[in-house]
C-alpha cells in the first residue's frame, strides 16, 4: 500500500531520492577572494544555443548565492569520483573569506569568460553569468545562469557516450539523510546500460507532424532525418521563418541557412547520423 507523507523542510534532498549532477561552484567575493561549495540543485533551463541556460537553486545566505549576487559570475566545475572526498571538504560551514580549496587537493586554472577560476581537475567545467535572480520566499534563491563556456578536458571531447562516461567517472549524488550524511554512487562500466530510442512504426505520425507547405525533395529527406521527438518543432520553426522570408516552398538552402542563424550548422546535423554503427562498419 502506497502512504502519503508530510512535506518537511528539504524533502528535496532528504526524502524524495532524486540523483542528481555533483558539482563545486566556484565564485569571488567583492574582494576578490576565492570561494567554493558543493551544488546538485543544478538543470539545464535553455537548451539552445542562442541563449544557453541552467537554473540553480541556493540557500539564500551561502556565501556562493551572495558572492553571485554581488558579481554576476560563477563557474560549475564537476569533480571526478576520487574527489569526493575534497568535494565534501568544501561543503564545512567555512567562514566567510576562507577558500576551501586549500583544505583540498584541488587546484585553481583561470577561466575562459569569467573572473572566478575554474578548478583544473574537473574534466566538465561551465563557466556562467547571471540571467536572472528570483529569491523564494523564506525559501531558495533561484539562479538561471547563461553558459558564456562550456569548457572540457580536450582528450574526452571526441569520445562516444560510452567511452566518455567511464573517462569522465562523475559521481551521483543520492542526496544525505538528517543534512549530515551525505550518499553518493560512483559508476562502475558494467553497471551502465545503453538503451537505443525505437522510431514508432510510423515515425511521422508520431512525430505528429503536418507540413503546410511544400518542401523540396532533399529538404524532406533532412527533415525526416531528425528525430521523431523535435522534427514537428522543426517543421514548424522552419516553415514560420520560410514563410517570413518570403518564399513559398522550403528548399534545403532555406533549411540550412535557417539552422546556420541558429547557430545550427552543418555539424549539428552531423550529429543525427548512426556514429556508432558507422563505427563497427
Ligand atoms: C553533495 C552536496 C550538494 C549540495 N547541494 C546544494 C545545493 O544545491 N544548494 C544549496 O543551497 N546547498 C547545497 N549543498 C550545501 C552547501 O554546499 C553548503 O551549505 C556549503 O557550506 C555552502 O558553502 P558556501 O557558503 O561557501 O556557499 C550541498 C552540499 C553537498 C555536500
Amino acid at each position: 500500500m502506497k502512504k502519503e507523507i508530510k512535506i518537511r523542510p528539504f524533502w528535496y534532498s532528504d526524502v524524495w531520492l532524486f540523483p542528481k549532477i555533483i558539482t563545486i561552484i566556484t565564485t569571488l567575493d567583492t574582494q576578490g577572494r576565492l570561494n567554493a561549495a558543493p551544488y546538485s540543485h543544478i538543470m539545464q533551463y535553455d537548451v539552445m544555443p542562442k541563449n544557453p541556460r541552467m537554473i540553480l537553486g541556493f540557500r539564500q545566505s551561502s556565501h556562493t548565492f551572495e558572492n553571485i549576487v554581488a558579481t554576476g559570475e560563477f563557474v560549475i566545475n564537476c569533480p571526478r569520483a576520487d574527489h569526493l572526498d575534497d568535494m565534501m571538504q568544501t561543503a564545512r560551514f567555512w567562514p566567510e573569506g576562507v577558500n576551501e580549496l586549500e583544505h583540498t587537493g584541488l587546484t585553481t586554472i583561470p577561466s575562459k569568460k569569467v573572473r572566478p577560476p575554474s578548478i583544473a581537475e574537473c574534466p566538465q567545467i561551465a563557466e556562467c553569468t547571471v540571467d536572472q535572480i528570483v529569491r523564494l520566499d523564506k525559501s531558495s534563491g533561484i539562479v538561471i545562469g547563461k553558459i558564456e563556456a562550456l569548457v572540457f578536458d580536450e582528450e574526452l571531447i571526441d569520445m562516444d557516450r560510452d567511452e566518455r562516461i567511464v573517462a569522465m567517472d562523475l559521481p551521483i549524488g543520492l542526496g544525505d539523510q538528517n543534512r549530515k550524511y551525505y550518499y553518493h554512487a560512483k559508476l562502475h562500466p558494467e553497471n551502465i546500460v545503453m538503451h537505443e530510442l525505437q522510431e514508432p512504426p510510423d515515425a511521422m505520425r508520431g512525430a505528429d507532424t503536418k507540413t503546410t507547405m511544400p518542401w523540396a525533395e532533399d529538404a524532406m529527406k533532412m527533415l525526416m532525418g531528425i528525430p521523431p521527438g523535435v522534427r514537428k518543432m522543426v517543421t514548424e520553426q522552419t516553415e514560420d521563418w520560410v514563410k517570413a522570408k518570403g518564399h513559398d516552398v522550403v528548399t534545403l538552402e532555406l533549411f540550412h541557412a535557417l539552422a546556420e542563424e541558429q547557430g545550427m550548422g552543418a555539424d549539428f546535423f552531423d550529429r543525427f547520423r548512426d556514429e556508432r554503427k558507422k563505427k563497427s562498419g
